[in-house]
């Protein structure tokens, strides 16, 4: 009986994962440069596991994270704030900002940085950007004090900022990564929907679907 619990568990997960796997954007990071709060590393890979982002990379200059994904994902207070999306969810940890940026760049990542300030040469309110111009990109947010390094944001093609109407200088970091993330995961996956490769080649003859048919919480 527990067994066949268990195959019928493994069953519904293969499934969901099988129905997730085309609205996955495609080389899409989000970097978190020097979290401070477990919480948020853990919310954020909360978001972006929910949102269809393909991967995290964390800074983490104090050594505060595993270099190992299995012992990543098996810390407790990481998986306890990301409601176990760490499970799902791919992570790298880099010891600095220059050395994610190399890696980055060697693999042909476009970075852009995220602030509530204007930085760098270039800044955009997040909805008058197109995230789809680049094949392989990153969005990089910063601490929850400092906010994002100038290193960061000289090495980035730009600045985007969610545009502010309060008293308060700034969104929380986590906060900040569900509404910047869904805005481009939402655009490149209407980009994927209609087209196989970059710079609007090979258009699909059927869109593909950009949002998954609604389950009940109850349904197998
Ligand atoms: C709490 S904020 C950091 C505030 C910090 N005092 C600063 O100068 O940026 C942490 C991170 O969340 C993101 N963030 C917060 N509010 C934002 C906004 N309005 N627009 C874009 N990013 C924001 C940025 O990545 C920022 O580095």
């Amino acid at each position: 009986m527990e067994e066949e619990k268990q195959n019928q568990k493994r069953a519904r997960i293969r499934k969901r994962a099988d129905a997730i796997k085309d609205f996955r954007c495609k080389n899409l990071i989000a970097v978190l440069e020097n979290p401070s709060d477990i919480r948020n590393i853990g919310t954020v890979i909360r978001n972006v596991n929910a949102l269809g982002v393909e991967k995290v990379y964390v800074v983490d200059k104090r050594g505060g994270l595993p270099d190992d994904w299995e012992d990543l994902r098996d810390r407790r207070s990481l998986s306890k704030a990301s409601a176990s999306a760490v499970k799902w969810t791919f992570v790298k940890r880099f010891g600095d900002t220059e050395s994610c940026l190399q890696h980055l760049e060697v693999n042909g990542f476009v970075s852009i940085a995220t602030s509530p300030h204007v930085k760098g040469k270039s800044n955009l309110y997040l909805d008058e950007c197109d995230y789809t111009e680049h094949a392989k990109l990153a969005v990089w947010f910063g601490n929850e004090g400092r906010g994002i390094s100038d290193l960061a944001v000289e090495r980035s093609e730009l600045c985007v900022s969610i545009p502010m109407f309060g008293m308060i200088e700034s969104m929380n970091l986590a906060t900040s990564s569900g509404i910047i993330l869904y805005e481009v995961a939402k655009q490149r996956r209407a980009y994927q929907s209609q087209y196989r490769r970059r710079d609007k080649r090979s258009p699909r003859s059927e869109p593909l679907p950009t949002v998954m048919p609604r389950e009940r919480a109850d349904d197998e």
